[in-house]
Order: C-alpha cells, then structure tokens, then sequence
C-alpha cells in the first residue's frame, strides 16, 4: 500500500487505498464509519443508549522484525498517530526489532484463615501436579493449543488481619487476554485449596502485573538522519526521567498514548494494559518508578531506543471478536498470535516516546498541537472541506487560534 503522503490524501481516498490492499467487503468498508451496532453495543455493556465513536487512524512506515505493518489506532489526542508514523519512518529501512516471552498470565488466590500457612503452602505444593491437573481439566481447547496452567507457586504475606497466603497460577493463555481463562481456573482450583489448607479462599482473580508476558523492542535512529544535537537532546530529556518521577510518569504516559491507541483499535482491554505498564516502570527497578523505555548512543553516535513492558492483549475473545471495527484491525494487522500483536504495540509506543521526546527536547510539541488544534477549532465553527484547513492556516498565522475568530472566517466566506 502506498504510505508516503497517506496523510495528504481526502478520506475516500485513504478508504479506497485501505480497501485495495486488504480487499475489504462492503460490510467491513461501512464499519469505517459505522463501527458499532447498537445491537451489539447492548450486549457488550449495560444500560447502553447509544455508541461512542473516535478517530480510527492508520499509523504508517512501520517495519517490525522485517515486516511492514500499517497499524491501527483509536484516539481523542491529536498528533499521536502523525508522531508514531513521523518516528516510524526515520528508522526505515530497518525498522524494530521485537521479541517476547511466552502469553502467560497469572492468576491470584487468597487463603486466609490459616491456622499454620507455612504447612499449608507446603501441602500445596506438595499437590502441585494434582492441583494443575484440575485447572487443566475444563478449557480442553486452550490445553490442547499448548496453553493452560503451568504452575502454582505460593508466598506467605503477613499483614494486619494475620497470615494469609498468595497463591500464584502461572498460565499459558495462548491467543487470548486470558482474563477469562485465568478466573475460571481459580475458581475451579477454590474448594480443591480450601481442601488441602483448612483455610478460606477469598479472591481469586488475574494479576494485570503481567511480569511472565513482556515485550522487548529496540531500534536505532541513525545520525545522520537525526543530527547530533537531536540525539544529545533526546538523551538529557531522557535522564530528566531518569532522576525525576514526575517526568518519568508524563515520559510513559507518552509511551502509552500509543500503546492504548492500538490496544483500543483491536478491542483490547486498555486499562489492563495501562495498569501493568505503569506498575512494571517500578516493580521492574526494585520499587523506583522509573522511564520503561532506555535511550543510549552507539559508538558510532547512532541512538538507540529500547523498551521492555509487559502487554497483555489477545486476538481472540472479548471485543476483538464482538467489536467489528476490532476485526477489521485484525485484519489490517495481519497477525498470526497474540505475541505478535503485542510486539507491534510495544513498537508504537517506543515511537510515541521517542516523537514526544524530539520534540519536546527542541521545538516544543504547542506547534503541531497547535495546528491541529486549529483544525479542530475551525471545524466547530462549522468550516468544511478545504475550508477547514485554510481557515486554521490563517489563524496559526495570525497567532489568534479562538472559535470566535474561526465563525468570523467561517461566516466570511
Ligand atoms: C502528551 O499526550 C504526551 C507527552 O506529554 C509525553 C511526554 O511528555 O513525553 C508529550
């Protein structure tokens, strides 16, 4: 699919381009548009009145382990897709490199009411083998595709109630978030544990720590693209994450505009996502909360962007299959498991870091900010089509960008 200048083109023209490459049917070309029956919106929530829609872009010049990838994203935030494509692009040809662990989960359960957790624990995991035997006993589908519980591992927490123990099931969710899978079987192994301990099991639920289901991305940005006093920048505004977390919090939340973006456009739980990330930039650095992504310099003088996190997301279940628009995300994604799709959002996320930082580390981000905040405020004075754009120009020039003056050009013309 021709990327360069994707953005220059109208919207028909961009869906004609989309629907060429990925042979969309009429029914999928609607759901551009028409993304969420309200039928179906009915039976994804409760109390529903209506459908929320938001701009479903495509981020371009993605290349991931070799491959190119047009990736989509779901955002209220201007300037995320155009940043991600903009960093995407000056790491071409080679693009990023990504790698992951194995899709596994855990899932928690608490046991109170102990009367000796240390024999307790140690009853269980005498067990280990009978318990994950049960877990494994209901999803024959997800077992037979290699996933399913793996293994029990047990610490003893000494809190203000008592003892109580945290059990850990480690499981292998395959293609799917995993939420379901890992719930049920906690629950299932519940009257099993209750059993062996003597105890009470109270809450058995996933963990959105996803430690055992990370990503790692790296890419280099060449000098002689960038310059050397961009590089430079980038490096001091990274150390200002390093030793500051208030700017390392703003830093990752960058990371996160597009990592959400991508996870939204394919149905994926975005708050799961967002819990794990932000509770790894600590757990990962010993309790300091600090940058997820790493910038260095080759010797060279290249600078290299790296990012390790965990993302939980699937390609089956959920909204990925309910959601059309989710679908059809899918489809332009074209991933085979759930790990490649994760590896793609951790790539956009990187870029996202990076374009926060280069321009924030020169220029400053109001400008572009600025220009589609101009777009955006001449479009609710009621601007269409090419007036959109030359009624924000005139205002970015005249450095008056208000909705008062946006109606005044709106009315003149
Ligand atoms: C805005 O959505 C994201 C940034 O604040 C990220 C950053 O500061 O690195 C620009």
């Amino acid at each position: 699919m021709k990327q360069e200048g994707f953005y220059k083109l109208s919207i028909k023209d961009r869906q004609k381009l989309l629907t060429d490459e990925f042979k969309l049917t009429k029914e999928e070309i609607q759901t551009l548009t028409n993304s969420l029956p309200i039928e179906t919106a009915d039976k994804m929530a409760e109390n529903v009145v209506g459908t929320f829609a938001l701009p479903f872009g495509l981020a371009m010049n993605f290349v991931v382990n070799g491959q190119e990838k047009i990736i989509p994203m779901a955002t209220e935030e201007p300037s995320v897709i155009a940043a991600a494509s903009n960093a995407a692009k000056l790491c071409l040809p080679e693009g990023f490199k990504a790698s992951a662990s194995l899709p596994i989960m855990i899932g928690q359960i608490q046991v109170i009411k102990l009367d000796d957790a240390f024999a307790a624990l140690k009853s269980l995991l005498k067990e280990k083998k009978r318990l994950l035997e049960i877990a494994n006993s209901r999803d024959s589908t997800l077992v037979k595709l290699g996933g399913g519980a793996k293994d029990l591992q047990g610490k003893i927490l000494e809190t203000k109630r008592g003892k109580m123990l945290s059990l850990q099931v480690l499981v292998d969710c395959r293609d799917a978030m995993g939420a379901n899978a890992v719930n049920t079987i906690c629950e299932l192994l519940l009257p099993e544990i209750e059993k062996i301990t003597g105890g009470k099991v109270r809450l058995r639920i996933i963990s959105n720590l996803a430690i055992h289901r990370t990503v790692k991305v790296s890419v280099v940005w060449k000098k002689e693209l960038l310059g050397e006093s961009i590089i430079e920048a980038i490096l001091d505004s990274h150390e200002f994450a390093m030793n500051d977390v208030f700017r390392a919090t703003t830093n990752n939340k960058g990371i996160m505009n597009g990592i959400s973006a991508v996870c939204l456009a394919t149905g994926n739980d975005t708050r799961a996502v967002e819990a794990g990330a932000h509770s790894y930039a600590s757990f990962k650095n010993n309790g300091k909360y600090l940058p997820l992504a790493n910038y260095s310099k080759t010797k060279s003088g290249d600078l290299v962007g790296e990012l390790e996190l965990p993302i939980a997301v699937g390609i089956i279940g959920g909204a990925t299959k309910t959601h059309p628009l989710a679908k059809l995300s899918l489809k332009i994604l074209q991933v085979k498991s759930a790990v490649e799709l994760a590896q793609i959002i951790a790539c956009v996320g990187l870029a996202n870091n990076f374009a926060a930082l280069r321009a924030l580390s020169t220029e400053g981000i109001q400008r572009g900010h600025m220009e589609l905040h101009a777009r955006n405020i001449a479009i609710s004075a009621g601007a269409k089509g090419k007036q959109i754009d030359e009624i924000a120009n005139k205002m970015i020039a005249e450095k008056n960008i208000r909705l008062e003056r946006a109606k005044e050009l709106v009315n003149k013309k």
